[in-house]
């Protein structure tokens, strides 16, 4: 017989069926044993009753979590039994037969409650279990949902999924780069990227046009609520476009998205309002104000836009706000190429906030080298470091490289409001600690001696 899954089991009244999966909770009345049976895609009331001695005495030594598979027939519910709650609620399956696949042994903590109340560093030890709450099924379930229909529709759009490279070199997005050394090029070292901004600017220069992808985004920075070390960010990229075209396209992408998987959020308002940077310090103190009024259900997505493309650092140096990479907005072109007025340049900029976080963020690109070149002299780049970190951006910029621009969004805080969740961690399946740990794997670890040798490295314990 050939296995069928819990969401199909109500189309099977009357009928013998085989199902695979774990048991949720027990609960023994008298001669009878009746157990929650979960699979991927629901859960199933069985019952064992004293008609098959056998198989009753093999259910009463069922633990939570054993994996198992049952045979019996598919039935109505007695009237008084019903439960409206759950998809298969009019129906049970009787038992015939039984087979304890595997045992469990007693999970650290409860797997049918929200988790809320357990230690998180025991939640994320045992991550595998901790997963297996409905809860963060639900969530894990919901961003694939999010991200099959974004890229469903970008697809139809006519962009491009893109790999970039891993394994590459540091990229200034404002934070620190995590480093990888190479065994092949002793004391060299790749960077993985902290966003995959350069190639998706070369991909333009290439002539895709449209591109996008589900980017793995690494920087070395102090974790909290809504970062990781490593997130998941939707990276897109267009050419011939203006800042306009690239925020109308993005906020349909965002409207489409909620009405087709979140029908009971209501967005506050559409289009999205737009707030000066200028404005929203003045007006709200920030630049993610959370525009809410109402209760839960609300998703105030607004843009802020017109960004000072530069600002002091604390050693008194000019530094970019957001990205060297951005143009100036046309009224600035002239003062950043001239080098003047810097504090005025107002860079080409769009943030995407929703509910008082940033989801998102890009920019029109300078794809004229010589106002890159400006931008980097402006930070205070050395002829000579502009050529080593940058020269194969200006480089490329010569080969008819098209007006391009684009934005990332992070996937996790948007999935994280989306589902109501506090922290981004409820919403990716094997998240770090706050100070950068994999509890489960126990990572980062040590590495051997002879790793370190054939690397080149010696560790300084201090
Ligand atoms: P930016 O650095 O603003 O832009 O990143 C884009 C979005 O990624 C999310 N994000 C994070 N999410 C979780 N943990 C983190 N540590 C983290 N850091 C950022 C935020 C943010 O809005 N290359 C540009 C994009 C572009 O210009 O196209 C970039 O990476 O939601």
């Amino acid at each position: 017989m050939e296995r069928i899954y819990i969401k199909n089991t109500p189309e099977n009244v009357g009928e013998e069926v085989k199902v695979n999966g774990w048991v949720g909770t027990r609960r023994d009345h008298g001669k009878l044993i009746f157990i929650d049976f979960v699979d991927a895609t629901g859960v199933l009331q069985v019952v064992f009753t004293p008609a098959n001695k056998e198989v009753l005495k093999i259910a009463n030594t069922l633990r939570t979590n054993d994996s198992i598979e049952i045979t019996g027939e598919i039935k109505d519910r007695p009237e008084d039994m019903v439960n409206d709650e759950i998809e298969t609620g009019k129906i049970e399956l009787k038992a015939n037969s039984l087979v304890i696949l595997n045992s469990s042994d007693t999970p650290p903590f409860e797997l049918d409650q929200d988790g809320r109340d357990v230690n998180e560093e025991v939640r994320l030890k045992y991550r595998y279990l901790d997963l297996k709450r409905s809860r963060l099924q639900k969530n894990i379930k919901m961003r694939h949902e999010v991200f099959r229909f974004l890229r469903n529709l970008l697809s139809e759009e006519g962009f491009i999924e893109i790999e970039t490279p891993l394994l590459t070199k540091a990229t200034p997005e404002g934070a620190r780069d995590y480093v990888v050394p190479s065994r092949l090029q002793k004391g060299k070292f790749y960077a993985l990227p902290q966003a995959p901004q350069q190639f998706k600017q070369l991909l333009m220069v290439s002539g895709f046009e449209k591109y996008f992808q589900f980017a793995k985004c690494l920087r070395d920075e102090d974790t909290r609520g809504d970062r990781q070390p490593e997130f998941t960010q939707l990276d897109m990229e267009m050419s011939f476009v203006g800042r306009e075209g690239a925020m109308a396209l993005n906020e349909k992408l965002m409207i489409d998205m909620v009405k087709k998987l979140y029908p009971e959020k209501k967005i506050k308002e559409v289009p999205f309002p737009r707030i000066s940077y200028k404005d929203a310090i003045e007006k709200y103190g920030t630049d993610r104000p959370d525009l809410r009024e109402n209760e839960e259900d609300e998703l105030a997505f607004c843009w802020i836009v017109d960004f000072p493309f530069f600002e002091k650092d604390k050693n008194d140096k000019w530094t970019f706000t957001h990205n060297p990479f951005s143009a100036a907005i046309p009224e600035s072109e002239k003062d950043l190429m001239e080098k003047k007025n810097i504090e005025g340049i107002i860079a080409a900029q769009y943030d995407i906030v929703l509910n008082g976080f940033e989801i998102g963020g890009g920019s029109i690109r300078n794809h004229n080298p010589k106002a890159l070149k400006a931008v980097l002299e402006i930070i205070g780049h050395s002829e000579e470091n502009i050529e080593k970190d940058f020269g194969h951006m200006l480089k490329a910029l010569e080969f008819g490289a098209p007006p391009h621009g684009g934005i990332a969004f992070g996937m996790d805080r948007l999935i994280a409001i989306l589902q109501n969740e506090p922290n981004i961690r409820e919403v990716i399946a094997f998240p770090k600690t706050g100070d950068g740990r994999d509890l489960m794997v126990d990572a980062p670890a040590e590495i051997s001696d002879e790793q370190l040798k054939e690397l080149g490295i010696k560790i300084n314990k201090q």
